[in-house]
């Protein structure tokens, strides 16, 4: 008998992705656990237990500290992992979106000194409480999706000072989402700079100033034809696995350059968007445990045409994810729900393997896939009570977002049923 929890949530459409801890690959990639008539209990922050209602009630005690809820057979999930977000910047694009529908490309815009460089620009002259407030603004939207993990990256600052000033907000705001913080220094080559001579810089300057605070967690890199070449990026990344930190790419996005396979042959944890990559990097990310991190949010808003080859990922063996991306740029989307829907919509994946997608592959793809991603005992009591009743009703109702109730970390943070009194239920 588990002593007095914190929290029952019973009469829940229980579903979660199968297995214990880290990422679901190949004929896995879609495996869910689904308990019709399911209970959770947390506790000290902790999901305690998990099951089908009957059994759990006799294995749990409750008392009078105890918050009981009846969902009423609304689906529970694990909170959302959102693998991959640009979430500090000092102002939006909308002179980008309107360019770009006048034809410009993406490419073009950052070429010219726009786009990356526009929001370095405006991000540099915000202070650290400013961007922080930001931030935390932006995670309530976040949350009203369901999302309890982000993964958050600097990018906007380039130079030391800034990055850090981006890395330091990241960790000051006040909010419940949790953030995975990643030091991104090699976002763009600062305009009239050489790339190595920047490369060299961010190796001896930054990234001891960024590892010495300890406020990142992963680097990462755009390595892109007109931003960084593979070897740049290599070279960045040995020396960021180095000095302990993880290693994520933005790779093969718009130009096949090999990224996917670098990524392999550096073990680093994540290659994101991946695009154009191509079989043989895909098999070597499979061979490596590389995770596909995929993008669709950013296709769609960038207008591309072909969609990333998630088929052949699965069927290589990659574990993928999906996430946002979102940035001011790219993609300003928060709603991993939407992500889910493009995911079955384009990238041809089945609602159950989009739902692992941003569920324990996102929780892996932040080298957090024994901690959260499923409702597991042990796991961090992260778990969202939606108003829906079919769980493939997640990917369904494009852009709409039905959320009844978040818990993080055991704490009722957004909703009506996750603020129940304790008689209430
Ligand atoms: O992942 N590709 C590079 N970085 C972001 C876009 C950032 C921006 O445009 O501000 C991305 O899409
Ligand atoms: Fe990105």
């Amino acid at each position: 008998m588990v002593a007095a929890v914190d929290w029952l949530l019973r009469g829940a459409r229980l579903v979660t992705p199968a297995g214990e801890v880290g990422p679901l690959a190949g004929s896995r990639q879609g495996d869910l656990v689904i308990h019709d008539r399911g209970a959770v209990a947390l506790a000290g922050g902790r999901i305690v237990a998990a099951g089908p209602e009957e059994a759990l009630l006799q294995a749990v005690g409750t008392g009078p500290g105890t918050r009981e809820v009846d969902l009423e057979g609304r689906l529970l999930t694990p909170g959302l992992v959102d693998a991959h977000t640009h979430p500090v910047y000092g102002a939006m694009r909308l002179d980008d979106f309107e360019r770009r529908a006048r034809g410009a490309t993406y490419a073009e815009i950052l070429a010219a000194g726009g786009g990356i460089h526009e929001t370095v620009r405006r991000t540099r002259e915000a202070m650290v409480a400013e961007l922080a407030t930001g931030l935390e603004a932006r995670l309530d939207r976040f949350l009203a999706c369901g999302t309890t993990t982000i993964e958050a990256k600097s990018g906007y600052g380039l130079d030391t000072a800034a990055e850090l000033a981006q890395l330091k907000a990241i960790a000051a705001a006040r909010h419940p989402v949790a953030r995975v913080p990643t030091w991104l220094g090699a976002h763009a080559v600062p305009p009239g700079r050489d790339p190595d001579e920047v490369i060299d810089q961010l190796i001896g300057e930054s990234l001891p100033a960024v590892v010495a605070q300890g406020i990142a967690r992963f680097a990462d890199i755009f390595c892109e034809h007109g931003v960084y070449t593979t070897g740049q990026a290599e070279r960045l990344l040995l020396a960021a696995r180095a000095h302990g930190l993880g290693l994520k790419l933005h790779a093969d996005e718009l130009v096949d350059t090999g990224g996917a396979a670098l990524a392999a042959r550096l073990g680093a944890l994540s290659a994101d968007h991946l695009h154009v990559a191509n079989p043989k990097g895909l098999a070597a990310m499979a061979a490596a445990g590389t995770l596909a991190v995929l993008l669709p949010g950013t296709s769609m808003f960038l207008g591309m045409r072909e969609p990333a080859p998630a088929r052949a990922m699965i069927e290589a063996g990659v574990p993928v994810a999906v996430a946002t991306d979102h940035n001011p740029g790219s993609c300003p989307a928060v709603s991993l729900p939407l992500m889910m829907t493009l995911a079955v919509t384009q990238l041809r994946l089945t609602p159950a393997e989009a739902f692992v997608a941003t569920t324990a592959n996102g929780a892996a793809a932040v080298g957090m896939g024994d901690r959260i991603g499923r409702i597991r005992p042990g796991m961090r009591a992260d778990v969202v009570a939606w108003d829906l009743h079919d769980w493939r009703e997640l990917a369904y109702h494009v852009g709409s977002v039905r959320v009844a109730g978040v818990w993080v970390a055991g704490r009722g943070v957004r909703g009506a049923l996750a603020h129940a009194s304790q008689d209430a239920g």
